[in-house]
């Protein structure tokens, strides 16, 4: 299939991209540009020894830039990742989330099925659960409060995009809720690449573990976990992006509605995944405990069954390969992509 991805310059997209040319399709990239680099594309076309992935710098609420690259190519299906996601500023700036991601996707959709394209896979996320009401969450896991403007943005799209594939079935429509994405492909050459002090856990590990910051501050041990840390679901960057190349196995079978977690079913605490840095790469991350994080919750991970009975997909890395490949990623580009 050829695909348009949007926001395929960013980190889940680009690792995307190169699972997708594996699996033998092709793709159109989609991105603003306003949390990438056009470098991670370069990176990506080396590593699969093509000339160049085609790519358009278009902001998906442009309409007639989106109704240029539909012109141009034969899309048989979108996997939409362009969107907003830094928490904190969501709270900061709520109006310009909602606008982007919302009014984004409502665009897109819309140039989408007026071309006869109505193949879409979401990157939804897990914080849709808010405060989950079972561990390990299921997708029957009622959906949640959420905490901030951007979790809210991924409920209402999931939402948008439901009612949508009710009212015209021939849509399908695919839900795919992630845990917490870290690590990056084998050969270090692409990888996260978060502007400024990183909001999550893995990059910061990394930017202490190469010198950028002095410590890792660990937000709280006093939930009650193990060793009183927040649990999360981490899965390799890899094995999400194989999780796109199976939902579009599902939209081939012409599935209607899909939903599914990703994640690789096990929770890891901040400080085992410290340990299994520091273990693994033979690094140390200096940190000190700090206050608990607005916002946060104790525990969250997946019970990732549906995905693999319906999918056909289940994680292949585990936590070694996620902090090894992290690291190789972070020590090959301290300064991440080079300025654009
Ligand atoms: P990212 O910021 O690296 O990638 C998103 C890309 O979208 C960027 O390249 C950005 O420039 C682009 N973009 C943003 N707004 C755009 C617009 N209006 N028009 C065109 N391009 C635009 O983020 P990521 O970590 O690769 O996340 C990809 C998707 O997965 C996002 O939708 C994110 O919300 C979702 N997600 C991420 C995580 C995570 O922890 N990384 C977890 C759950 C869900
Ligand atoms: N943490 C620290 N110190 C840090 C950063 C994080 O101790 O400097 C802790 C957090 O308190 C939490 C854990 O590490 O216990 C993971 O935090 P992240 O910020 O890496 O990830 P979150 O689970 O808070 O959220 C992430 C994304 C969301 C997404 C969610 C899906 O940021 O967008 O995963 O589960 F919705």
């Amino acid at each position: 299939m050829n695909i348009l991805v949007t926001g395929g310059a960013g980190y889940i997209g680009s690792h995307t991209l190169i699972e997708l040319y594996k699996a033998g399709h092709t793709a159109v990239v989609v991105d603003n540009l306003s949390n990438s680099n056009s470098e991670s594309l370069r990176r990506v076309a080396k590593i699969l020894g093509v000339d160049e992935i085609p790519f358009y710098k278009t902001d998906i609420r442009d309409r007639e830039g989106l109704e240029n690259v539909f012109a141009k190519h034969n899309i048989d299906a979108c996997i939409h990742f362009a969107g907003l996601k830094a928490v904190g500023e969501s709270v900061e700036k709520p109006w310009e989330y909602y606008e982007n991601n919302i009014s984004g996707t409502l665009v897109l959709v819309d140039v989408m099925r007026k071309h006869g394209c109505k193949n879409i896979i979401f990157s939804s996320s897990a914080t849709v659960y808010g405060d989950p009401a079972e561990i390990p969450i299921t997708e029957q896991c009622p959906k949640g409060q959420c905490t901030n403007p951007y979790g809210w943005t991924k409920s209402m799209l999931e939402q948008v995009l439901m009612d949508i594939q009710k009212a015209d079935p021939e849509w399908n429509v695919v839900l795919l809720r992630y845990f917490n994405p870290v690590g990056a492909h084998p050969g270090g050459t692409i990888g996260e690449n978060p502007n400024g002090i990183p909001n999550n856990l893995m990059p910061y590990i990394t930017q202490v573990a190469v010198g950028k910051r002095a410590e890792l501050g660990v937000f709280g041990n006093d939930y009650p976990t193990p060793d009183g840390t927040g649990v999360r679901d981490y899965i390799h960057v890899v094995d999400l992006a194989n999780g796109h190349v199976c939902a579009l196995k599902a939209i081939e079978r012409k599935c209607g509605l899909g939903i599914y977690n990703l994640g690789t079913g096990h929770g890891y605490s901040v400080l085992d995944m410290v340990k299994a840095f520091e273990k693994e790469n033979g690094v140390p991350v200096p940190y000190s405990i700090k206050p608990r994080r607005a916002g946060d919750i104790a525990t969250c991970y997946s019970n990732p069954a549906k995905a693999e009975k319906e999918l056909g997909w289940k994680a292949q890395y585990g936590i070694n390969e996620m902090v090894r490949d992290s690291w190789n990623w972070q020590r090959q580009n301290p300064d991440g992509y080079p300025e654009k």
